[in-house]
């Protein structure tokens, strides 16, 4: 099964698997040049240029994704131009919902997205093996695998169809695989500006398995409301 024919999630028709810069990563994660030495995996990675561009600087990043099932580099290539097209549809269509000012309009949107999906699809034909089909809230990684995990743009985005079981048991998973931090950016889900409902029922079930997490504000402004990650360590 492709995630292309999975109807649990339906945000944007279908789940976009969208094609985030390396510039969005930096800013949504408030990412340091020493954040970007350690081992790090994206997850869910979709079509963002993050392990491209951080992998061509040196890095060790591994992304993750469950799109990655059952689709070849070429297939994901193909995907990442028409579901940035898609994505960047959308955003014209719904552009009150989004501050023009990361982006300075829908075209700039598109221009920068366009980039990094073709920077995902030369790096996936290159580079296959960075790319690793999982599928949340089990991933194939044993424990402590990487120092630092970043999530962007599944959980809390997709809330109307991703249960708060799922939520609770996917941030569980994936701060197994990591020694050090989770951030999960936004707290919002598509087309609202207020955080998730059950944040603090949340975090108290998360502090009972042992994981401290607390809301930090970031300086990527782009769709409203959406200012802030979640940083969660072991406790
Ligand atoms: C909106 S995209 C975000 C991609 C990337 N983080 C970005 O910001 O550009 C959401 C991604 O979540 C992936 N996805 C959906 N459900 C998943 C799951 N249970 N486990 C892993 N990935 C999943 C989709 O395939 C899609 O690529």
């Amino acid at each position: 099964m492709t995630f292309e024919n999975d109807n649990r999630v339906d945000g944007i028709g279908k789940m976009l698997i969208s094609s985030r810069s390396l510039a969005e990563y930096q800013a949504m994660f408030a990412l340091t040049d020493d954040d970007l030495s350690v081992r790090i995996l994206d997850c869910p990675s979709g079509a963002a240029d993050f392990t491209s561009a951080v992998s061509n600087l040196g890095g060790n990043v591994t992304a993750c994704d469950a799109a990655y099932f059952g689709n070849s580099p070429d297939n994901l290539a193909t995907i990442a131009t028409s579901e940035t097209e898609r994505g960047n549809r959308y955003v014209r269509a719904h552009a009150e919902e989004y501050e023009w000012t990361f982006f300075a309009d829908p075209d700039e949107h598109q221009h920068v997205r366009q980039h990094a999906a073709q920077q995902f699809a030369a790096h996936v034909r290159q580079h296959p093996g960075h790319y690793i089909p999982g599928r949340l809230p089990a991933l194939p990684f044993p424990d402590d695998s990487f120092d630092l995990v970043l999530s962007s743009h599944l959980l809390f985005s997709y809330a109307d169809s991703l249960d708060h079981a799922f939520h609770l048991d996917a941030i569980t998973e994936l701060m197994r695989v990591t020694s050090g931090e989770l951030r999960i950016f936004p707290l919002v889900a598509i087309g609202s500006a207020e955080p998730y409902s059950q944040l603090v029922e949340l975090l108290s079930e998360l502090r009972a398995r042992g994981i401290a997490g607390r809301n930090v504000g970031v300086d990527y402004k782009f769709q409203k409301g959406a200012s802030h990650m979640l940083v969660c360590h072991h406790e």
